[in-house]
């Protein structure tokens, strides 16, 4: 990480105004912003670490934790929710062994909810990456995890 994130400041040496690009750029290339490049972005510019971390908490757009390679989106949304979303969630968050915004010990899925997939006749829905997984039962989702997992 070290190489990567000096690449990533060297040309914003003392450049205060550059914070959110900077924070972007550092995100892109590991992913997310963990305390040790928080820490080197504060000693590149020269700001205070408190300012760098209450700049990038602002912003929905930075993450504090890495992210899995696949993200799966359950639906939560109204036609979801009646056709058994929350029994959805359940068993993915069962059979992952994690809950809602927490991410696999080994960094392969993390989990989020959303308020519609946009196939809503087809509810309820999961997306794994870009794929939709649509007319699930509890069963079905602990299939296609497990069947990912052993592909
Ligand atoms: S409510 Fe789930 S896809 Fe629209």
């Amino acid at each position: 990480m070290e190489e990567r994130l000096q690449t990533v400041l060297a040309p914003y040496k003392g450049k205060r105004d550059m914070l959110i690009p900077i924070l972007q750029q550092v995100q892109a290339a590991l992913g997310y912003l963990p305390d040790d490049a928080m820490a080197e972005i504060a000693r590149t510019t020269g700001l205070p670490e408190s300012r760098v971390y209450a700049v990038a908490s602002f912003y929905a757009q930075f993450r504090f934790t890495p992210r899995g390679k696949h993200t799966i989106m359950v639906c939560r949304g109204t036609a979801c929710h009646v056709r058994g979303a929350e029994k959805i969630l359940e068993e993915t968050e069962r059979t992952l062994g994690i809950v809602e915004g927490e991410t696999t010990k080994d960094l392969e899925y993390t989990l989020e909810t959303v308020a519609c997939i946009g196939c809503c006749a087809l509810a309820p829905c999961i997306m794994i990456d870009e794929d939709v997984e649509a007319k699930l039962t509890p069963k079905m989702v602990s299939e296609i995890i497990t069947g990912r997992n052993t592909a």
